[in-house]
C-alpha cells in the first residue's frame, strides 16, 4: 500500500450554493449584497497557469484562464463573467458541443453537473507532479463525473482524463466522454494538424479555423492513426513560429479512434473537446462502475512550437515512453533484405553481419512461423506462432543461440492481434474473430482482426509473447505489428454491446500490454503498425520505441521525421537506413541517426567503402546517441520553408550538441546563409566538428564542398549570432557537427 504524503480534501458544505438558491441581480436601488467570493482552483506548472472558478450563481465549474503563468488569481473572481465550462453538459443549457452526454434510466437525456469537492495529492513516490482531482455532480440523478489533472511543473505539462460513474438501477448510455475541454478567447486561432497515409505519415498542415467546427479524428479502430495522428499545435492571435508566439501541443495517449474538435463560436471563442471519437460508440456504464478516459496531455509555450515540443520531450522520456530515459538498442532488420524469403543459414549470415556493423541486434521479421499454411507471403499462416519448420528446422532457440555465440543479441516480429482467413487459427476459431456474421468478409494486406474484447483472445495473445519468451529467454526484442484496420467488423463476444467495440478493443489490448509488462518490465519492444498507423502515449507506456513510417527513402523521412519531432522524443522514433531512398548512404544514414537508429539493408552486398562508413557510423553514433535521445531538440530550418532542413540537439549542461543539415535541393541563385544555432551557452567556447564524413573523404558520396568551420572552435554566443554553414549547394548532401565545450 502506497504511503499518500500529502492529501487534502475540500469538499464544499457552504462554499457553493445550489441550484436552487440562484444570486440574482443586486436589488434595485444600489444596495450592495455581500457575496461569498466564488472558489479559484488554480494549477500552476513552471511557466503556466490553468485557473478553475466555482461559480456561486450556479454551482458550476468554469475554466477562468489558460495561459502563461499568473503572478496572482485572486483577480480572477472579481468579474461576473466566471468563464466558459469546464465540462459542458448535454441537455440543459448548452448551446454548443457538450463534453459530456448522458442518457438516465428514465429517459431524461439531460445532465447538469456542480462542483463538489476536490482532492489534492502528492506523493513522495512521483517525482515531479501531483494530482488534483475535480469532483461534480448532477444534482437531480445520482451521476457523477471526477475531472483528474496531474500537474508536471518542471515540464509544463498538465495531463488530464476524467472518470464516469452512476448509481442509478440500470445502465446509463454514455454517448459524449471527453477528456479535457479548453477554452480560448483569441483573435485568431491557427491550427497545425498532422495527417497521411501509409509510407507518408505526419504531414503537416496549417490553416485558420473559421466559425463552426473543425474535426481532426478517425474511425479506423485499429491502426487507427494511418490517416491521422491524435496530435495538434493551436496558435493563438497569430501564427507561431519555432521561437515566437503562444501555442498549446496537445496529444490523446488513446490508439484507437480519436477525436479532436474545435468550434469557434458567435463571439469567436473556441473550445477544444478531446478524446474518444464518440463515433458510433455509445456506452452502457453498468452501475458503479467507473469509466475512464485516456489522458489528454497538453502544454502551452509562450515562445513558439519549438518550446511546446521540447516540453513534450522532456515529458516523455520521464512519463511518456517506456523507459524513455534508458538507452536503446541499434539493430540489423531482414525485411527489406529478404522479405519472406529466407532460411536458417540466411539468417546466421545475417548475424555475422550484425556483428559486423557493430549493431547491437538482429531483428528476424515477417515470415519465420506456420506450418498448415506456411508465412510465405502476405496470404497465409498469421495467427499460427509455431516456427515453420522448413525455414527454421531448429527453432528460435537455435538463433538465439546464434546470436549470443556472436555477442549479438536476438529479436523478433509478431503480429498477435492478427489473422490470415488462411491459417489453422482462423479454421479452430471463427468465433475469435472481427467479422459480420451475414456479409462478406472484408479484407486488408488479406487478414482480419482478433477480437481482444474477449477474454479467451486477451489470453491467446498473451500467450503467444509469453509462450514465445517462456521457451526462448534470450529473446531480447520484439517489434510489435498491426497492419490493418477494422472494417465489417462485428464481435461474437460483445453480442448486443457491439457499439462498445472500439472502445473495449484498445481498453483490452492495453490489458494485455499491462500483464506483459508486469512479467517483462523492461524488455524493449517497437510498436509497429504498417508504419505509424499506431502512434500515441497511450499505448507508448507500454513500448520503448515506435516505427515511425515504412517509407525509408532519405529525402522523405526527413519530413516524416520532422513532423513526428513535434510531439515525439527522438529516443523514440526507430529510423533505419535501407535501400528506399536514391540518396548517398552518408544522407540516408545521417537522416537515420536523428533518432533511434536501425539498418535493414543487405550487407553482404555493401561495397568495402560503405561498409567501412557504416561500420564508423555505428561507432559515431554510439558516442552521440546520449545528447539525440535526451538533448533538447531545436529545428532550426524547415524543410516545409526551405529546400534545407537544419536542427540540433543539445544536452542538459549545454556542453555537448549534434547538428543535422541538409540540403534537399538546390535551386539557381539560392545563397548559402549561415545557420545561427540555438540552445547553446553563450559564455561557452565550443569545438566544431564535422563527423559521418565520407570514407572516401570530402567529395565522397553525399557530401558537401568543404565546410570551413569544421575543426575551429567558437563561443557559443558566436555560433547563435553568427553561424555555422550547414549546407552546400549540391542537392541531396548533408552534413553532421559535433559540437563540444
Ligand atoms: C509492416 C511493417 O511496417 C514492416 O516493417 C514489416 O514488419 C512488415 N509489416 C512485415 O509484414
Amino acid at each position: 500500500m502506497k504511503k499518500l504524503f500529502y492529501v487534502l480534501f475540500f469538499f464544499a458544505t457552504g462554499l457553493t450554493l445550489s441550484s436552487q438558491d440562484p444570486v440574482g441581480p443586486p436589488p434595485a436601488g444600489g444596495q450592495q449584497v455581500q457575496q461569498t467570493p466564488d472558489l479559484i482552483i488554480p494549477f500552476a506548472t513552471k511557466n503556466t497557469s490553468l485557473v478553475f472558478r466555482v461559480s456561486n450563481r450556479d454551482g458550476r465549474l468554469y475554466q477562468s484562464y489558460f495561459g502563461p503563468k499568473l503572478m496572482n488569481t485572486d483577480n480572477l473572481n472579481r468579474t461576473r463573467d466566471a468563464g466558459h465550462p469546464a465540462y459542458a453538459t448535454f441537455g440543459t443549457d448548452n448551446l454548443f458541443e457538450p463534453a459530456v452526454r448522458a442518457t438516465h434510466n428514465d429517459g431524461n437525456p439531460s445532465l447538469e453537473l456542480k462542483y463538489v469537492g476536490q482532492v489534492f495529492s502528492s506523493n513522495p513516490d512521483w517525482p515531479g507532479y501531483y494530482l488534483h482531482k475535480i469532483l461534480l455532480k448532477d444534482p437531480v440523478y445520482p451521476f457523477e463525473v471526477t475531472l483528474n489533472f496531474k500537474i508536471f511543473e518542471n515540464e509544463d505539462i498538465i495531463e488530464q482524463w476524467v472518470e464516469i460513474k452512476h448509481t442509478e438501477k440500470k445502465p446509463v448510455t454514455i454517448f459524449n466522454y471527453a477528456s479535457s475541454m479548453l477554452h480560448f478567447d483569441a483573435e485568431k486561432y491557427w491550427l497545425t494538424q498532422f495527417h497521411g497515409d501509409w509510407a507518408e505519415e505526419m504531414k503537416m498542415q496549417e490553416s485558420e479555423l473559421t466559425a463552426g467546427i473543425k474535426i481532426l479524428d478517425t474511425k479506423l479502430g485499429t491502426r487507427a492513426h494511418m490517416y491521422q495522428t491524435p496530435v495538434f499545435m493551436l496558435s493563438l492571435n497569430e501564427k507561431s513560429d519555432e521561437n515566437n508566439g503562444q501555442v498549446i501541443a496537445g496529444t490523446l495517449g488513446w490508439s484507437g479512434n480519436f477525436r479532436f474538435l474545435f468550434e469557434v463560436d458567435e463571439k469567436g471563442s473556441l473550445r477544444v473537446i478531446s478524446g474518444i471519437n464518440p463515433f458510433a460508440s455509445e456506452y452502457s456504464l453498468e452501475p458503479g462502475k467507473v469509466f475512464r478516459t485516456p489522458s489528454m496531455i497538453f502544454t502551452f509555450s509562450a515562445a513558439g512550437k519549438g518550446q511546446a515540443s521540447r516540453n513534450l520531450h522532456q515529458w516523455a522520456t520521464k512519463y511518456g515512453v517506456l523507459d524513455g530515459t534508458g538507452s536503446r538498442l541499434t539493430l540489423l532488420n531482414n525485411w527489406e533484405a529478404t522479405g519472406f524469403n529466407f532460411d536458417e543459414k540466411k539468417l546466421t549470415g545475417i548475424l555475422d553481419d550484425t556483428k559486423k556493423m557493430g549493431l547491437d541486434v538482429f531483428l528476424l521479421d515477417d515470415g519465420w512461423f506456420a506450418n498448415k499454411y506456411p508465412r510465405n507471403n502476405d496470404r497465409t499462416g498469421l495467427g499460427d506462432w509455431q516456427e515453420n519448420k522448413a525455414k527454421l528446422p531448429n527453432g528460435l532457440g537455435y538463433l538465439v543461440r546464434e546470436a549470443d555465440a556472436r555477442g549479438v543479441k536476438f529479436g523478433i516480429w509478431i503480429e498477435p492481434e492478427m489473422v490470415n482467413p488462411k491459417s489453422e487459427l482462423y479454421e479452430t476459431h471463427p468465433d475469435w474473430i472481427l467479422k459480420l456474421p451475414n456479409r462478406p468478409e472484408n479484407y486488408f494486406r488479406n487478414q482480419l482482426v482478433l477480437d481482444l474484447t474477449n477474454p479467451k483472445v486477451q489470453e491467446f495473445v498473451y500467450n503467444v509473447v509469453d509462450g514465445m519468451l517462456t521457451v526462448n529467454p534470450g529473446i531480447a526484442f520484439i517489434k510489435w505489428d498491426c497492419n490493418r484496420m477494422m472494417t465489417n467488423a462485428y464481435s461474437v463476444w460483445l453480442k448486443d454491446k457491439q457499439s462498445h467495440l472500439y472502445v473495449d478493443y484498445v481498453n483490452s489490448l492495453y490489458g494485455v500490454l499491462e500483464r506483459l509488462r508486469q512479467k517483462y518490465p523492461h524488455l524493449p519492444v517497437m510498436l509497429c503498425s504498417g508504419g505509424g498507423g499506431r502512434v500515441d502515449y497511450g499505448a507508448l507506456k507500454y513500448f520503448t520505441e515506435f516505427w515511425a513510417s515504412d517509407n525509408t527513402d532519405g529525402l522523405e523521412r526527413i519530413y516524416i521525421q520532422w513532423g513526428y519531432s513535434y510531439f515525439f522524443p527522438a529516443i523514440s522514433v526507430c529510423n533505419h537506413v535501407t535501400s528506399w531512398g536514391k540518396q548517398s548512404l552518408k544522407f540516408r544514414t545521417d537522416v537515420a541517426m536523428m533518432g533511434k537508429l536501425g539498418f535493414d539493408i543487405e550487407v553482404d552486398k555493401m561495397t568495402e567503402n560503405e561498409l567501412k562508413f557504416s561500420q564508423n557510423a555505428v561507432v559515431t553514433y554510439n558516442r552521440i546517441k546520449d545528447i539525440i535521445y535526451t538533448g533538447d531538440l531545436y529545428r532550426l530550418i524547415s524543410p516545409y520553408e526551405e529546400n534545407k532542413a537544419v536542427l540540433m540537439y543539445v544536452n542538459s549542461t549545454k556542453s555537448r550538441a549534434v547538428l543535422f543539415g541538409y540540403t534537399l535541393n538546390a535551386r539557381y541563385g539560392e545563397t548559402l546563409n549561415k545557420v545561427r544555432l540555438q540552445g547553446l551557452d553563450p559564455d561557452k567556447t565550443y569545438k566544431v566538428q564535422e563527423i559521418n564524413v565520407s570514407n572516401e573523404g570530402r567529395r565522397g558520396p553525399g557530401m558537401g564542398p568543404g565546410v570551413s568551420e569544421s575543426g575551429r572552435s567558437y563561443t557559443g554566443d558566436y555560433l547563435m549570432k553568427i553561424g555555422l554553414n550547414a549546407g552546400s549547394n549540391s542537392p541531396l548532401t548533408s552534413v553532421v557537427y559535433e559540437i563540444t565545450e
